[in-house]
């Protein structure tokens, strides 16, 4: 009896001593495992008397289901401990601000794009994008500038050989389009042009889109109507339009649009040079021997065709004073467009 007291006693010590499971286990194994003391007793049964062997065996179950409990009674307050741990542990302070993600946004640059072609495409346009290294046919010839033609100086450029260059200009757009589509035509053309200027407001490699419409009877007033909802639509509605006659070979008559500076609305000031207007893109009614030239009979057709900068219209949408800034790829200067 002894004995028994003493295991009681001592599995009990043993068992809430434990702090872990795997302890526990191994308390558990030396008292009633396979070779545990508990286990031990009942083959001591055999050196038992036989009237005595029957309360002998009983005892021993007993407390083996007495130290079992005990184990078990352990074993969740174990369990339990080392879920609350967990918890602990796992636990977020959900009062704490977050890890902010940084998220891209567009460039200033597609921003206006997308806003043009959007204007535009509202307007019953399409988009075709030439290639950026073309021939001298397609950047110059077919547009009315012959070989030494001193307009070529005007957009002197990037030669790969003699009859290949970087485009000056995506004039060469209209071109393409002429010679694969039947009028009525009315595509966009937007992309990368390439010019020997590089200061604060010109750069070696810059963004043009080309407008171009072939239809019977359009006439310059159709590119005035044209051009007055598209800058309505890119700077504000009281925005109005100018035209300067100017010299393309490949448009007659040419002309230089302006456009209220969106900053002084008219009045003067820096940006406008004082002026109140701010020259935004080059247009006019497609030269007959352009026309001719693509397969178009001028006697029947006619066009007009417009070329205008996307960095330009940027920089005076944004207020923006150096060109390079659209290309140093600086955050700082560049998180200030799309804010999301
Ligand atoms: N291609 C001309 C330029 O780059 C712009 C232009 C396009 C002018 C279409 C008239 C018609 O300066």
């Amino acid at each position: 009896m002894q004995e028994f007291d003493e295991l009681r006693k001592q599995a009990k010590t043993e068992a809430e001593n434990t702090v872990s499971l795997g302890a526990l286990n191994d308390v558990r194994a030396k008292f009633i495992g396979k070779n545990g003391e508990i286990t031990a007793l009942l083959r001591q049964m055999k050196d038992i008397p036989f009237e005595e062997r029957a309360s002998f065996g009983k005892k021993v179950n007993d407390l083996k289901e007495e130290v079992s409990a005990i184990f078990e009674k352990k074993e969740r307050e174990l369990k339990e401990k080392e879920r609350e741990d967990r918890f602990k542990k796992e636990a977020v302070d959900i009062t704490l601000p977050g890890n902010a993600v940084k998220v891209g946004g567009a460039h200033p640059l597609n921003i206006v794009k997308n806003k043009i072609i959007d204007a535009f495409c509202g307007l019953g346009f399409e988009v075709f994008e030439g290639p950026e290294i073309d021939s001298d046919y397609y950047c110059f010839q077919a547009l009315n500038i012959p070989k030494d033609h001193p307009a070529r100086d005007m957009q002197d450029t990037f030669y790969i050989n003699d009859n290949i260059l970087l485009r000056p200009h995506t004039s060469p757009g209209q071109v393409r389009t002429m010679e694969n589509k039947k009028p009525p035509i009315k595509i966009l053309s937007p992309g990368r042009v390439y010019r020997a200027d590089d200061d604060a407001s010109h750069s070696p490699m810059f963004h043009q889109i080309e407008g171009l419409v072939v239809d019977k009877g359009v006439s310059l007033c159709d590119l005035k109507g044209l051009l007055d909802t598209f800058v309505k639509l890119i700077f504000d509605e009281d925005t109005k339009t100018r035209f300067r006659p100017s010299y393309f070979p490949f448009t007659e008559p040419s002309v230089e649009v302006d456009v209220t500076c969106c900053k002084c609305h008219g009045k003067g000031c820096g940006l406008c040079k004082n002026t109140g207007w701010i020259e935004i893109l080059g247009a006019g009614v497609v030269n007959k021997n352009v026309l001719k030239m693509s397969g178009i009979d001028p006697e029947v057709y006619s066009g007009l065709a417009f070329g205008l900068g996307i960095e330009r219209i940027a920089m005076i949408k944004y207020g923006i004073s150096d060109i390079r800034t659209l290309f140093e790829s600086n955050v700082r200067f560049l998180e200030q467009f799309d804010r999301r």
